[in-house]
């Protein structure tokens, strides 16, 4: 039997049941061979099925072998928007070189191959999903256009003037500002699940909100997983407790989607939307996915070519689910390149993906740990995915501006963002103007950890603070 060292992290992770195990013994469904680190409890080594060939999946990726002022770029900036690997720019090159048409109307023979492989991509989204049906899959420009979206059409037709729409204090804001719009334009009110001083939701302020308004409640929308704490929320159990009260559950899946198996009938929401571009596909192209019963019953978002079965000089019938949805010329190279990204995922097991992030974030938040004047928010590892987000600061000050953090870290190679992250309202909440965020994905090292925490060394050492 041998070990990968530090390499592996069992899936089912509950610090209650690693305390309760001893050394040998483990949860996942490795267990033959595994093993509990005792130093570092949260650590597993497992052989076997969720281990990534980090080395191989980084040859993939033709940008990972650039410079950054002099120094290896280490590309932290993976919640913004994650890097791309050859088969998926191959992909794209080769529709441009071998087969540019446009999608659905054209007879001849490049339409009808262009048509093929951009409704085989739509299938490859679906069976990702576990969806029922590729027509559950709608294709948009990313996260934002498919909140909108749902906003827009199902928003306008089902929420009127004293209706409640239950979002969190942690959303970004494409799952904020559509519902502002709404809220504007039909009277209907906002409310708001808090959050613990570890940044998990307070489940109960939902159980509140679910008393207090009770029928009134029409929507759910929560991100599967936070763009700044990393919290993976417990979106099976909002869902199920939304559709108690007779509310639709939406949930973001930005953050979620590209990091965690995801099992559309499994977490039992209504909607979810994410983005190509942060599972490894290109910009321009996210999906919006629904049941078709309740894409069925939603009118139009836009209108125009594509989306009509018939159109007459005063009305119009129509298309079918999905491209009721899809008005225009549709980005037929991106969505190829997103079922690229899908197949190179599905490729790897999104389980294994999971896995090696949770290793890494475990071993990024145990280093970070170290570092004098460094804030962490956000919950243990176990409970977040592959997202960091710190400040340096002593007594509730910042003592380096986060934006001087990233300029210093980029003068290292080191790619992280600062800012509010589009999720104001949470700043607002810690207090500070603004925050750092590393975030990681299947390419990422430890090395590119230990080299973040060196950057952080040095960055207090310009300021004189070490
Ligand atoms: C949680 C979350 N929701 C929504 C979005 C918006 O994604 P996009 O800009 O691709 O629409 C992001 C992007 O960072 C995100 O992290």
């Amino acid at each position: 039997m041998s070990y990968f060292p530090r390499a592996g992290f069992c899936t089912l992770y509950v610090p209650r049941m690693l305390r309760s195990q001893k050394e040998g013994e483990c949860a996942c469904e490795f267990e033959q061979f595994s093993q509990v680190d005792p130093k570092r409890q949260c650590v597993v080594y497992c052989c076997g099925g969720t281990m990534l060939d980090v080395n191989k999946i980084r040859a993939d990726f033709p940008i990972l072998s650039r410079t950054v002022h002099g120094k290896p770029l280490a590309y932290l900036d993976n919640a913004a928007t994650s890097q791309k690997p050859e088969s998926v720019i191959r992909a794209m090159d080769d529709y441009y070189r071998r087969y540019n048409a446009n999608v659905h109307r054209g007879v001849h023979a490049l339409a009808e191959e262009a048509t093929a492989a951009y409704e085989d991509a739509r299938r490859k989204v679906s069976r990702f999903l576990h969806a029922a049906s590729p027509r559950e899959v709608v294709f948009v420009r990313n996260t934002t256009e498919a909140i909108n979206l749902v906003a827009l059409s199902w928003g306008r037709a089902n929420v009127s003037a004293g209706d409640v729409v239950v979002l969190t204090m942690m959303e970004h804001h494409s799952n904020l500002v559509p519902w502002q719009l709404l809220a504007q334009a039909t009277g209907a009110r906002l409310e708001f699940i808090g959050l613990d001083p570890a940044g998990r939701l307070l489940l109960e302020d939902l159980d509140r909100l679910l008393i207090e308004f009770g029928g009134r409640i029409r929507l759910v929308g929560v991100s599967g997983m936070s763009n700044v704490l990393g919290t993976v929320n417990p979106v099976a159990e909002i869902a199920a407790r939304a559709h108690q009260a007779g509310a639709l559950c939406l949930v973001d899946g930005a953050q979620s989607v590209p990091h965690l198996p995801v099992d559309v009938p499994a977490l039992g929401c209504d909607f979810l939307a994410f983005s190509g571009h942060k599972m490894l596909g290109p910009t321009g192209i996210g999906v919006l996915w629904a049941r078709q019963e309740l894409l069925n019953t939603m009118p139009p978002f836009m209108g125009g070519g594509e989306m009509i079965k018939s159109v007459h000089l005063r009305e119009s019938e129509w298309a079918d689910i999905p491209h009721k949805f899809e008005a225009g010329t549709p980005n037929v190279a991106h969505g190829i390149g997103l079922g690229a990204a899908v197949d190179y995922l599905t490729g790897l097991g999104m389980e294994n993906v999971h896995a090696h992030e949770q290793a890494l974030v475990a071993y990024a938040l145990e280093r970070l740990a170290q570092v004098p004047n460094l804030h962490i928010y956000g919950p243990p590892a176990g409970e977040r995915g592959g997202i960091v987000t710190f400040n340096v600061m002593r007594d509730g000050e910042l003592l380096i501006h986060p934006h001087d953090l990233a300029s210093i870290l980029d003068m290292e190679g080191i790619a992280i963002r600062a800012g509010h992250h589009c999720a104001q309202p949470l700043t607002e909440y810690y207090g500070v103007p603004a925050t750092a965020r590393a975030s990681f994905y299947l390419y990422n090292t430890e090395e590119e950890v230990d080299r973040l925490v060196e950057a952080l060394h040095k960055a207090q050492r310009v300021f004189g603070l070490e």
